[in-house]
């Protein structure tokens, strides 16, 4: 019997792909719609907020643009791939994202960490022609952003947005329009990439996790000691930072910095990282001098590519409050 009932299934094409769906659909069911419910997918990370105004234009932009076509923002949970970009993507970081920018074409990079692994300089020079900071690279050029956002459907944007979950307030969205004034579509892609990914490192990050690479957000720096080409000698001039950061850490009994040695693009990659790891290392050394106790101060991988050629911002070493 059951043969016969199994033999017309399958001489029946009709029949076999209507039981074929209906057992697919069972198991895509039973797989998807737990994670709807499951608070590790629906609880966003601790210091996650909504896109701000500017960031949210500039997010669209970026779908606009079809950046998703070559760059994935989801970091996956091995070696390869969190040495190269950081802490691998946790669910709880997409909350807010409407629709999400997952992907899996990477053309280019990842992008879900790349906020504060760049000067804002260094993402202009770059969207504006890539060639002029990465020579090799074939990522197109975006010169056409140079111009004013689009602001008149901001509210509508973001009431939208409310629909389906993200806690924006009136407030805020009454207060879109102003936050958006006389910016750039640039410094709105600019904007959203440099938040792309620092929630976790503001927030608590998971249990035994490696702290993300070199995600130190620019904007809260406590100092920034700059170096002359090539050096890692540290100059008077930061004396001014190394005191400022040890009154810091006087005031806050427990808090922690992180310290990440930069150096401009040119030279031999090697050495510019070894060079980068000296300048940090001379600011570590200037700190226990003044006192701070060097289980406080946390050295961050050193980063060799920032800023164009010979962009004297970019050789330094950057302060910021610890993670
Ligand atoms: C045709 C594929 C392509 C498109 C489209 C594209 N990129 Fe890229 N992108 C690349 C490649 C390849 C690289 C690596 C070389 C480089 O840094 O320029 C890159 C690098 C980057 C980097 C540096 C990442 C890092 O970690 O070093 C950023 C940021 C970036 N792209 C942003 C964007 C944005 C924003 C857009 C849309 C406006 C975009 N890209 C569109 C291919 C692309």
């Amino acid at each position: 019997m059951a043969q016969s009932k199994h033999d017309f299934i399958e001489r029946k094409v009709g029949w076999l792909m209507l039981f074929t769906v209906l057992t697919v659909s069972v198991g895509g069911l039973v797989e998807i719609v737990p994670l709807f419910h499951m608070k590790s997918t629906t609880t966003p990370v601790e210091g996650l907020k909504p896109y701000d105004p500017v960031r949210l234009v500039g997010r669209d932009i970026y779908i606009r643009e079809g950046c998703y076509n070559c760059h994935s923002q989801m970091i996956r949970p091995f070696r390869a791939e969190t040495e190269r970009y950081g802490h691998y993507s946790v669910a709880g970081e997409y909350v807010y994202d409407h629709p999400f920018q997952w992907g899996s074409k990477r053309t280019g990079p990842d992008l879900h960490r790349v906020g504060g692994r760049y000067s804002d300089q260094w993402h202009r020079i770059h969207l504006l022609n890539p060639r002029d900071v990465v020579p090799e690279s074939n990522m197109p050029a975006f010169p056409w952003l140079d111009r004013p956002a689009r602001i008149d459907d901001i509210e509508a944007k973001m009431t939208a947005l409310r629909k389906v979950g993200v806690p924006y307030t009136d407030d805020e969205i009454k207060g879109a329009r102003k936050a958006l004034e006389g910016k750039t579509e640039l410094d709105t892609v600019i904007a959203y990439l440099q938040g792309l990914g620092t929630a976790l490192s503001a927030g608590k990050p998971a249990a035994a996790a490696p702290a993300p690479a070199a995600a130190a957000p620019a904007a809260d720096a406590l100092g920034k000691v700059f170096f002359a080409v090539g050096s890692s000698d540290l100059p008077a001039e930061a004396a001014a930072a190394v005191t400022a950061t040890a009154e810091f850490l006087k005031s806050k009994a427990d808090a922690k910095i992180d310290l990440t040695g930069y150096t401009d693009k040119t030279g031999d990659v090697e050495k510019n990282l070894e060079l980068a790891k000296e300048r940090a290392k001379a600011v570590r050394e200037a700190l226990k001098a003044a006192g701070v106790s060097e289980d406080r101060i946390n050295m961050k991988p050193p980063v060799s590519i920032t800023g164009s050629g010979d962009n004297a911002d970019a050789r330094r070493v950057e302060i910021n409050p610890g993670s």
